[in-house]
Protein backbone atom coordinates (compact mmCIF):
# COMPACT_ATOMS: atom_id res chain seq x y z
CA UNK A 1 0.00 0.00 0.00
CA UNK A 2 1.36 3.14 -0.97
CA UNK A 3 0.33 6.52 1.12
CA UNK A 4 1.09 10.14 0.79
CA UNK A 5 1.86 11.02 3.86
CA UNK A 6 1.72 14.87 5.21
CA UNK A 7 3.06 16.74 8.14
CA UNK A 8 2.79 20.18 9.45
CA UNK A 9 2.36 20.09 12.82
CA UNK A 10 5.49 22.97 14.09
CA UNK A 11 7.33 24.35 11.54
CA UNK A 12 8.72 21.88 9.19
CA UNK A 13 6.97 21.37 5.75
CA UNK A 14 6.75 17.81 5.00
CA UNK A 15 5.58 15.36 2.61
CA UNK A 16 6.71 11.45 1.89
CA UNK A 17 5.72 8.72 0.28
CA UNK A 18 6.02 5.35 2.26
CA UNK A 19 4.75 1.59 1.84
CA UNK A 20 4.94 0.01 5.08
CA UNK A 21 8.17 0.93 6.76
CA UNK A 22 9.55 1.78 3.21
CA UNK A 23 10.69 5.34 3.30
CA UNK A 24 9.98 5.74 -1.06
CA UNK A 25 10.87 9.47 -0.48
CA UNK A 26 10.74 12.35 2.31
CA UNK A 27 10.74 15.85 1.57
CA UNK A 28 11.69 18.21 4.49
CA UNK A 29 11.36 21.95 4.38
CA UNK A 30 12.33 23.79 7.65
CA UNK A 31 11.37 27.44 8.37
CA UNK A 32 13.85 27.81 11.18
CA UNK A 33 15.49 30.82 8.80
CA UNK A 34 11.89 32.36 9.76
CA UNK A 35 11.49 31.65 13.00
CA UNK A 36 15.19 32.22 14.22
CA UNK A 37 15.31 35.72 14.94
CA UNK A 38 12.35 35.32 17.44
CA UNK A 39 14.18 33.01 19.07
CA UNK A 40 11.33 30.40 18.64
CA UNK A 41 8.20 28.92 16.60
CA UNK A 42 5.82 31.44 15.44
CA UNK A 43 2.41 29.39 14.86
CA UNK A 44 1.15 32.48 12.25
CA UNK A 45 4.85 32.71 10.69
CA UNK A 46 4.20 28.79 10.21
CA UNK A 47 1.18 28.60 9.25
CA UNK A 48 1.90 31.11 6.05
CA UNK A 49 5.02 29.32 5.23
CA UNK A 50 3.16 26.04 5.16
CA UNK A 51 0.60 27.27 3.01
CA UNK A 52 3.25 28.40 0.77
CA UNK A 53 5.76 25.43 0.67
CA UNK A 54 3.32 22.81 1.26
CA UNK A 55 1.84 22.37 -2.61
CA UNK A 56 5.27 22.14 -3.94
CA UNK A 57 6.89 19.74 -1.00
CA UNK A 58 3.76 17.20 -1.70
CA UNK A 59 4.57 17.50 -5.59
CA UNK A 60 8.33 17.35 -4.79
CA UNK A 61 7.71 13.86 -3.02
CA UNK A 62 5.68 12.47 -5.65
CA UNK A 63 7.76 13.35 -8.19
CA UNK A 64 10.76 12.22 -6.34
CA UNK A 65 9.29 8.58 -7.28
CA UNK A 66 8.08 9.38 -10.78
CA UNK A 67 4.43 7.58 -9.54
CA UNK A 68 0.94 9.11 -10.44
CA UNK A 69 -1.48 9.81 -8.15
CA UNK A 70 -3.59 7.11 -9.32
CA UNK A 71 -0.88 4.76 -7.98
CA UNK A 72 -1.26 5.78 -4.27
CA UNK A 73 -3.77 4.02 -1.75
CA UNK A 74 -4.18 6.78 1.06
CA UNK A 75 -3.70 9.99 2.17
CA UNK A 76 -2.34 10.45 5.71
CA UNK A 77 -2.11 13.63 7.29
CA UNK A 78 -0.29 14.72 11.06
CA UNK A 79 -3.82 15.63 12.96
CA UNK A 80 -2.08 16.39 16.23
CA UNK A 81 -0.35 17.10 18.99
CA UNK A 82 0.84 21.00 17.54
CA UNK A 83 0.24 24.06 16.64
CA UNK A 84 -3.66 23.95 15.96
CA UNK A 85 -3.40 26.81 12.98
CA UNK A 86 -0.51 25.06 11.49
CA UNK A 87 -1.40 21.33 11.47
CA UNK A 88 -4.98 23.16 9.68
CA UNK A 89 -2.88 23.31 6.88
CA UNK A 90 -1.71 20.14 5.93
CA UNK A 91 -4.84 18.75 7.23
CA UNK A 92 -6.64 20.78 5.12
CA UNK A 93 -4.21 19.78 1.55
CA UNK A 94 -4.97 15.89 2.81
CA UNK A 95 -8.68 16.09 2.75
CA UNK A 96 -8.70 17.90 -0.96
CA UNK A 97 -6.42 15.83 -2.15
CA UNK A 98 -8.29 12.85 -0.51
CA UNK A 99 -11.38 13.87 -2.16
CA UNK A 100 -9.80 14.69 -5.67
CA UNK A 101 -7.81 11.40 -5.88
CA UNK A 102 -10.79 9.74 -4.59
CA UNK A 103 -8.51 8.08 -1.64
CA UNK A 104 -9.05 7.11 1.80
CA UNK A 105 -7.69 9.38 4.52
CA UNK A 106 -5.43 8.49 7.71
CA UNK A 107 -5.44 10.86 10.54
CA UNK A 108 -1.75 10.11 12.19
CA UNK A 109 -0.89 10.90 15.84
CA UNK A 110 2.69 12.94 15.67
CA UNK A 111 4.29 11.02 18.49
CA UNK A 112 3.21 8.18 17.17
CA UNK A 113 5.28 9.31 14.06
CA UNK A 114 8.45 9.62 16.55
CA UNK A 115 7.44 6.22 18.19
CA UNK A 116 7.92 4.34 14.64
CA UNK A 117 10.54 6.14 13.05
CA UNK A 118 13.02 3.84 14.13
CA UNK A 119 11.41 1.08 13.50
CA UNK A 120 12.57 -2.47 12.23
CA UNK A 121 10.81 -5.98 11.97
CA UNK A 122 13.16 -7.40 14.90
CA UNK A 123 11.50 -4.99 17.00
CA UNK A 124 9.91 -7.01 19.53
CA UNK A 125 6.98 -6.18 21.81
CA UNK A 126 6.06 -4.98 24.05
CA UNK A 127 8.78 -2.48 23.56
CA UNK A 128 9.38 1.12 25.29
CA UNK A 129 9.22 4.13 23.28
CA UNK A 130 11.44 7.23 24.39
CA UNK A 131 10.47 10.33 22.43
CA UNK A 132 12.84 13.35 22.82
CA UNK A 133 12.28 16.62 21.03
CA UNK A 134 11.45 20.13 21.18
CA UNK A 135 8.32 20.13 21.96
CA UNK A 136 7.57 16.20 24.03
CA UNK A 137 9.68 14.09 26.43
CA UNK A 138 8.05 11.04 27.08
CA UNK A 139 8.10 7.20 27.79
CA UNK A 140 5.30 5.12 26.01
CA UNK A 141 4.45 1.35 26.52
CA UNK A 142 3.94 0.34 23.46
CA UNK A 143 1.98 -2.94 24.10
CA UNK A 144 2.22 -3.23 20.08
CA UNK A 145 1.95 -0.92 17.14
CA UNK A 146 -1.48 0.74 17.92
CA UNK A 147 -1.53 0.08 21.70
CA UNK A 148 0.21 2.69 23.98
CA UNK A 149 0.46 4.07 27.18
CA UNK A 150 2.54 6.69 28.51
CA UNK A 151 3.79 5.78 31.46
CA UNK A 152 6.14 9.06 32.03
CA UNK A 153 6.35 12.57 30.85
CA UNK A 154 7.68 15.81 31.28
CA UNK A 155 6.17 18.10 34.18
CA UNK A 156 7.30 21.01 32.43
CA UNK A 157 9.70 21.96 29.56
CA UNK A 158 10.55 19.12 27.07
CA UNK A 159 14.26 18.29 27.03
CA UNK A 160 14.59 19.61 23.19
CA UNK A 161 13.15 23.15 24.89
CA UNK A 162 15.18 22.99 27.76
CA UNK A 163 18.21 22.55 25.42
CA UNK A 164 17.25 25.39 23.77
CA UNK A 165 16.76 27.71 26.40
CA UNK A 166 20.19 26.95 27.71
CA UNK A 167 21.79 27.02 24.72
CA UNK A 168 19.82 30.56 24.10
CA UNK A 169 21.02 32.01 27.79
CA UNK A 170 24.57 31.03 26.20
CA UNK A 171 23.78 32.98 23.13
CA UNK A 172 24.26 30.35 20.74
CA UNK A 173 21.49 30.79 18.86
CA UNK A 174 18.05 29.14 18.18
CA UNK A 175 17.49 26.08 18.18
CA UNK A 176 20.26 25.22 19.88
CA UNK A 177 20.20 22.08 20.45
CA UNK A 178 22.99 20.96 18.28
CA UNK A 179 25.47 24.12 18.91
CA UNK A 180 25.07 23.12 22.63
CA UNK A 181 26.01 19.71 22.11
CA UNK A 182 29.01 20.95 20.21
CA UNK A 183 30.14 23.10 23.05
CA UNK A 184 29.66 20.46 25.62
CA UNK A 185 31.66 18.20 23.59
CA UNK A 186 34.92 21.09 24.40
CA UNK A 187 34.00 21.79 27.50
CA UNK A 188 34.44 20.49 31.61
CA UNK A 189 31.31 19.20 33.15
CA UNK A 190 32.46 19.16 36.27
CA UNK A 191 33.56 22.71 36.75
CA UNK A 192 30.04 24.08 37.03
CA UNK A 193 27.49 22.01 39.09
CA UNK A 194 24.23 22.01 38.67
CA UNK A 195 21.54 20.06 40.34
CA UNK A 196 19.87 16.68 38.79
CA UNK A 197 15.93 17.44 38.61
CA UNK A 198 13.84 15.05 41.04
CA UNK A 199 16.81 13.29 42.49
CA UNK A 200 14.71 12.23 45.16
CA UNK A 201 11.31 11.79 43.88
CA UNK A 202 9.64 8.39 42.94
CA UNK A 203 7.55 9.86 40.46
CA UNK A 204 7.90 8.62 36.98
CA UNK A 205 8.15 12.01 35.56
CA UNK A 206 10.33 14.18 33.67
CA UNK A 207 11.21 17.87 34.97
CA UNK A 208 13.45 20.26 33.38
CA UNK A 209 12.31 24.16 34.52
CA UNK A 210 14.72 24.00 38.21
CA UNK A 211 17.38 22.81 35.94
CA UNK A 212 16.85 26.21 33.48
CA UNK A 213 16.25 28.20 36.44
CA UNK A 214 19.40 26.83 38.18
CA UNK A 215 21.69 27.13 35.19
CA UNK A 216 20.41 30.96 34.88
CA UNK A 217 21.49 31.92 38.20
CA UNK A 218 24.65 30.43 37.60
CA UNK A 219 25.47 32.43 34.51
CA UNK A 220 23.87 35.17 36.34
CA UNK A 221 25.97 35.30 38.59
CA UNK A 222 29.10 35.05 36.60
CA UNK A 223 27.74 38.50 35.92
CA UNK A 224 30.62 39.16 32.51
CA UNK A 225 30.96 38.49 29.33
CA UNK A 226 31.41 34.38 28.68
CA UNK A 227 34.74 33.54 27.37
CA UNK A 228 34.49 30.46 24.99
CA UNK A 229 35.94 28.42 27.78
CA UNK A 230 33.13 29.35 30.04
CA UNK A 231 30.65 28.81 27.36
CA UNK A 232 32.22 24.85 26.97
CA UNK A 233 32.50 24.29 30.17
CA UNK A 234 28.91 25.94 31.10
CA UNK A 235 27.24 23.68 27.72
CA UNK A 236 28.88 20.74 29.10
CA UNK A 237 27.42 21.29 32.25
CA UNK A 238 23.55 21.19 31.58
CA UNK A 239 23.85 18.75 28.78
CA UNK A 240 25.09 16.38 31.38
CA UNK A 241 23.13 17.01 33.79
CA UNK A 242 19.86 17.05 31.37
CA UNK A 243 20.63 13.42 29.80
CA UNK A 244 21.45 12.20 33.36
CA UNK A 245 17.74 12.92 34.27
CA UNK A 246 16.38 11.67 30.89
CA UNK A 247 18.71 8.27 31.47
CA UNK A 248 18.00 7.82 35.22
CA UNK A 249 14.38 7.79 34.46
CA UNK A 250 14.40 5.69 31.55
CA UNK A 251 16.22 3.20 33.50
CA UNK A 252 13.73 3.28 36.36
CA UNK A 253 10.89 2.74 33.88
CA UNK A 254 12.62 -0.07 32.32
CA UNK A 255 13.68 -1.76 35.63
CA UNK A 256 10.85 -0.40 38.20
CA UNK A 257 7.99 0.35 36.72
CA UNK A 258 6.69 -3.42 36.40
CA UNK A 259 6.04 -2.95 32.56
CA UNK A 260 7.31 -5.87 30.55
CA UNK A 261 9.23 -4.75 27.52
CA UNK A 262 11.50 -6.44 25.42
CA UNK A 263 12.73 -3.21 23.32
CA UNK A 264 13.35 0.20 23.41
CA UNK A 265 12.77 2.70 20.42
CA UNK A 266 14.05 5.93 20.39
CA UNK A 267 12.80 9.04 18.44
CA UNK A 268 12.37 12.72 18.17
CA UNK A 269 15.13 15.48 17.09
CA UNK A 270 17.30 15.33 20.40
CA UNK A 271 18.06 11.32 19.84
CA UNK A 272 20.39 13.20 16.95
CA UNK A 273 23.21 14.06 19.82
CA UNK A 274 25.61 11.05 19.17
CA UNK A 275 26.23 11.97 23.38
CA UNK A 276 23.03 10.89 24.21
CA UNK A 277 22.88 7.83 21.68
CA UNK A 278 25.97 6.52 23.35
CA UNK A 279 24.81 6.82 27.02
CA UNK A 280 20.84 5.38 25.78
CA UNK A 281 23.17 2.79 24.05
CA UNK A 282 25.29 2.04 27.48
CA UNK A 283 21.78 1.39 29.15
CA UNK A 284 20.56 -0.63 27.15
CA UNK A 285 23.40 -3.03 27.59
CA UNK A 286 23.14 -2.30 31.54
CA UNK A 287 19.72 -3.18 31.75
CA UNK A 288 19.94 -6.35 28.75
CA UNK A 289 17.37 -4.59 26.16
CA UNK A 290 17.45 -3.86 22.39
CA UNK A 291 17.45 -0.25 21.02
CA UNK A 292 16.53 1.02 17.66
CA UNK A 293 17.32 4.30 16.69
CA UNK A 294 15.89 6.21 13.53
CA UNK A 295 17.67 6.22 10.21
CA UNK A 296 19.59 9.92 9.62
CA UNK A 297 17.50 11.73 8.46
CA UNK A 298 14.36 11.00 10.51
CA UNK A 299 15.34 12.09 13.93
CA UNK A 300 13.81 15.46 13.67
CA UNK A 301 10.14 16.17 12.25
CA UNK A 302 9.63 14.39 9.07
CA UNK A 303 6.32 12.37 7.29
CA UNK A 304 7.88 9.40 6.42
CA UNK A 305 7.74 8.63 10.04
CA UNK A 306 3.55 9.79 9.65
CA UNK A 307 3.33 7.53 6.62
CA UNK A 308 5.11 4.20 8.33
CA UNK A 309 2.37 4.80 11.51
CA UNK A 310 -0.69 5.27 8.64
CA UNK A 311 0.52 2.08 6.99
CA UNK A 312 -0.24 0.28 10.27
CA UNK A 313 -3.71 1.95 10.96
CA UNK A 314 -4.36 1.34 7.25
CA UNK A 315 -3.78 -2.60 7.73
CA UNK A 316 -6.21 -2.27 10.98
CA UNK A 317 -8.47 -0.41 8.68
CA UNK A 318 -8.71 2.94 10.98
CA UNK A 319 -9.40 5.15 8.35
CA UNK A 320 -10.81 8.88 8.93
CA UNK A 321 -14.47 10.13 8.18
CA UNK A 322 -13.25 13.51 5.57
CA UNK A 323 -16.12 15.18 7.30
CA UNK A 324 -15.01 14.69 10.45
CA UNK A 325 -11.10 14.97 10.66
CA UNK A 326 -10.06 17.56 12.49
CA UNK A 327 -7.13 19.23 14.20
CA UNK A 328 -6.21 18.27 17.60
CA UNK A 329 -3.27 19.80 19.15
CA UNK A 330 -3.36 18.21 22.31
CA UNK A 331 -3.82 14.89 21.23
CA UNK A 332 -2.52 12.08 23.84
CA UNK A 333 -0.67 8.99 22.15
CA UNK A 334 -2.87 7.09 24.69
CA UNK A 335 -6.13 8.36 23.87
O1 LIG B 1 11.74 16.37 16.68
P1 LIG B 1 12.08 17.79 16.42
O2 LIG B 1 12.70 18.13 15.10
O3 LIG B 1 10.83 18.71 16.53
C1 LIG B 1 9.81 18.56 17.48
O4 LIG B 1 8.89 17.72 17.24
O5 LIG B 1 9.92 19.27 18.49
O6 LIG B 1 13.04 18.26 17.61
C2 LIG B 1 13.62 19.53 17.65
C3 LIG B 1 14.50 19.61 18.88
C4 LIG B 1 15.04 21.01 19.14
O7 LIG B 1 14.83 21.32 20.51
C5 LIG B 1 16.52 20.89 18.81
O8 LIG B 1 17.34 21.77 19.54
C6 LIG B 1 16.79 19.46 19.19
O9 LIG B 1 15.65 18.76 18.73
N1 LIG B 1 18.02 18.94 18.59
C7 LIG B 1 19.09 18.53 19.30
C8 LIG B 1 20.07 18.14 18.37
N2 LIG B 1 19.57 18.33 17.12
C9 LIG B 1 18.31 18.81 17.26
N3 LIG B 1 19.30 18.48 20.62
C10 LIG B 1 20.48 18.03 21.05
N4 LIG B 1 21.48 17.66 20.23
C11 LIG B 1 21.32 17.68 18.89
N5 LIG B 1 22.33 17.28 18.09
ZN1 LIG C 1 8.20 16.01 16.48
Amino acid sequence: MKILAIETSCDETCAAVTEGTNILSNVVYSQIDLHKEFGGVVPSIAKRAHEERIELIINKAIQELGVRSQELDAVAVTAGPGLAIALEVGIRYAKELAKKWNKPLIAVNHIEGHVVSGLTPEVKFPAMALVVSGGHTELIWVEKIGQYKIVARTMDDALGEALDKAARMLGLGYPGGAELEKRAALGNPKIYPLPLPMARSKELAFSYSGLKTAFYRLISAKGQVLSAKDTNDLAASFQKRAFEHLIRMTRRVIQDSGFMIHDLLVGGGVAANTKLREEIKKLSEEVGINVYFPQKGMYGDNAGMIGIAAGFKAERGEFSDPEKIDRLPRWRIDE
